[in-house]
């Protein structure tokens, strides 16, 4: 958020202030004052002017300024209403030299996910890509998808569901199918892209898709899908996304805290497991998750560890 802007909000936030008493504190013109408060207004934010001045008595429920309002992290956040991919605005950005940047829609039109599959993403949902410059080597990369895996978990947790992470990426929800048979619905998936050279990555882009208030009848059904609005009703997605934000940006400062939250919340662990490898396909025992993010299957006959892949529990 533009730094005037954000020290208008806090002032109102402290209570009534006139305008010029907020253009004298923060040394702008009356009228930059009024351009500050119109364009706040403009997003949401309920701002009574009464004779004794100005007063913030409402934040938006979802938008840029409003996530970035009260956020506990470093990330400046640039939100659309209709974008047709956060990972690829994300792109653009990491083209132009940016670094810590949540770019965060409430739709998506060409919402990407993982093997170049499609993404629905229906108004409603929290379509959210964080582009950061680690000073890591490519191979520590994995380690970003956990942590922010481990974030949705989190925020959603608080939010009062149930949620558990799939090896390696996918934040899902246990529940049951139309035969009554166990099964595990999507809540949320993550796809993360990188460039770099061979010791050193340039950017990472942590791209979330998380199913929040999304109508499930939005979402198509053989994906098996969970929604936070179904599971616990509905959430205020600002609150939301900033605990996301909040949950990843302090795992990132410590990387090795990573694979022990992953294994707390881990439904993978201790399953029977078939995985789609580049090389080929593993099948055994998931029996631990190492740093940065293998899995590591019990065949019977040898210990394998697993760097990528499709997994399924059976
Ligand atoms: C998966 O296949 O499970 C990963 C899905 C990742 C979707 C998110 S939504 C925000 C960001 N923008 C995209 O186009 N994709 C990711």
């Amino acid at each position: 958020m533009q730094e005037t802007r954000e020290r208008v909000l806090e002032a109102l936030t402290e209570g009534p202030v006139t305008g010029p008493e907020l253009a004298e504190r923060l040394d702008v013109s009356r009228a930059a004052v009024w351009k500050h408060v119109e364009a706040l207004r403009e997003e949401g934010f309920g701002i009574a002017s009464q004779g004794d001045g100005y007063t913030l008595v409402e934040v938006p429920e979802f938008g840029g300024d409003a996530v970035e309002y009260g956020l506990d992290a470093p990330f400046d956040v640039e939100f659309h209403d209709s974008i047709p991919s956060t990972n690829a605005r994300a792109r653009d950005l990491a083209d132009e030299g940016r670094a810590d940047v949540a770019v965060l829609a409430d739709e998506q039109t060409g919402g990407r996910g993982r093997l170049d599959r499609e993404w629905s993403s229906p108004s409603g949902g929290v379509w959210l890509s964080v582009l950061v410059r680690p000073d890591v080597p490519p191979a520590r990369v994995p380690a970003f998808t956990l942590a922010a895996a481990v974030a949705v978990a989190r925020a959603a947790r608080e939010a009062g569901v149930d949620a558990r992470i799939k090896w390696p990426n996918d934040v899902v929800v246990p529940g049951e199918d139309a035969q009554g048979d166990e099964i595990e619905r999507k809540l949320s998936g993550i796809l993360t892209e990188m460039e770099g050279e061979a010791d050193r990555v340039s950017w990472v882009i942590v791209g979330m898709g998380i199913n929040a208030n999304v109508d499930p009848d939005d979402l198509p059904s053989e994906a098996r899908p969970a929604t936070l609005s179904a599971e616990a009703g509905t959430v205020d997605r600002r609150l939301f996304t900033q605990r996301v934000l909040e949950e990843f940006d302090e795992l990132r400062g410590d990387p090795e805290s990573v694979i022990p939250a992953w294994r707390e919340y881990a439904t993978t662990l201790g399953k029977r497991v078939r995985v789609d490898t580049p090389g080929g396909e593993v099948v055994g025992d998931a029996v631990d998750i190492e740093f940065p993010g293998t899995l590591v299957v019990d065949t019977g006959d040898e210990r394998v560890t697993v760097a990528a892949g499709d997994c399924e529990h059976l």
